[in-house]
């Protein structure tokens, strides 16, 4: 089993195999807006697991995988076995047999290891409390649409050190950018918990004007995410002063654009102001992972296709 080539975290791929998808995504996404059928997955069946809510993940895997001529089931803790205690190696052996490809948003990244470990068929990492990878691939993708190659660049990341943001300095290692990160004392970026290999493509500030300074990218998420509700009341203090306002947006580079992976909270983490200005890239960056995630599909299944 440990042949099959799995995404559960944005190190699994090399930049050579983001080159690939980037361009592949082109191509697809170019098929789709001119309605042009593609339909290499008929017959393959996609199934998606949701131990958190979604709106953008799961539409984006179903749609995808139905355009592309396969089908998708969505399974969630409450309806399964999976709330009731059967051990993640056991649904694996069992869902692998029915599917061809697994998608799974989960807690601990330790659980989507396990059931990769247990799966015959290749499992794609839809989010977990360490990490977000299809998200960064979108957003890698949106930013090459807007402005060109991401290769040099500075991404500012403000905010709490989650999920997305050690997914951007994974990223920032394979794919040779800058992340300058901000965050309030005690929500610094752990390095080993990122799964990074050093610091070289990432720097701290505790002022994150200064972390905004010059960049090509702001980016920020929710100050409290999924599984960390408890904490959400004491997180509102702690990061009154990491917004993403006007001035902010003003310290970057002049061309710079504006990401954030949804839902947003207006008036926490993101002014009104930057998200619905002239440049916020967030609806095309949700619309990207529709058409990021096919390509990924495709590759997982049937390797490097050329058209
Ligand atoms: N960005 C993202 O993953 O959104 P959902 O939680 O709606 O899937
Ligand atoms: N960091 C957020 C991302 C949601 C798409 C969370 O994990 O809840």
């Amino acid at each position: 089993m440990s042949s099959i080539k799995h995404f559960l975290q944005f190190k699994d791929f090399t930049r050579e195999e983001f080159d690939y998808l980037f361009a592949r995504t082109r191509w697809i996404k170019d098929q789709f807006k001119n309605y042009k059928q593609y339909w290499p997955l008929t017959d393959r069946t996609l199934v998606m697991i949701f131990e958190k809510a979604s709106t953008r993940t799961r539409l984006s895997f179903e749609a995808g995988m139905q355009q592309l001529g396969g089908s998708a089931i969505y399974l969630n803790t409450r309806d399964s076995q999976l709330g009731r205690g059967e051990p993640v190696e056991d649904a694996a052996q069992v869902i692998s047999r029915m599917s061809d490809i697994v998608m799974i948003r989960t807690f601990e990244q330790e659980i989507i290891e396990r059931f990769a470990a247990n799966s015959r068929v290749p499992v794609i990492n839809g989010l977990t409390n360490e990490y977000h990878p299809c998200q960064i691939m979108a957003d890698i993708f949106t930013y090459i649409e807007h402005r060109g190659p991401i290769q040099g660049k500075t991404v500012a990341w403000i905010g709490d050190s989650n999920n997305v943001c050690n997914t951007w300095l994974q990223a920032a290692e394979v794919l040779d950018f800058n992340v300058h990160v901000s965050t309030p004392p005690g929500y610094e970026v752990e390095a080993e918990r990122a799964g990074l290999y050093g610091t070289a493509n990432f720097e701290q500030f505790s002022d994150p004007m200064e972390a905004a300074k010059g960049a090509d990218i702001v980016t920020t998420d929710v100050w409290t995410s999924m599984g960390f509700e408890a904490e959400n009341e004491e997180r509102l203090k702690d990061f009154a002063d990491w917004q993403v306002d006007g001035d902010m947006m003003r310290i970057a580079k002049s061309d710079a654009i504006f990401l954030h992976c949804l839902p947003a909270h207006r008036g926490e983490e993101v002014t009104a102001e930057v998200i619905d200005g002239p440049q916020s890239a967030v609806w095309d960056e949700a619309e990207n992972r529709l058409h990021t995630q096919k390509a990924l599909m495709e590759y997982l299944l049937l390797g490097r296709v050329n058209s």
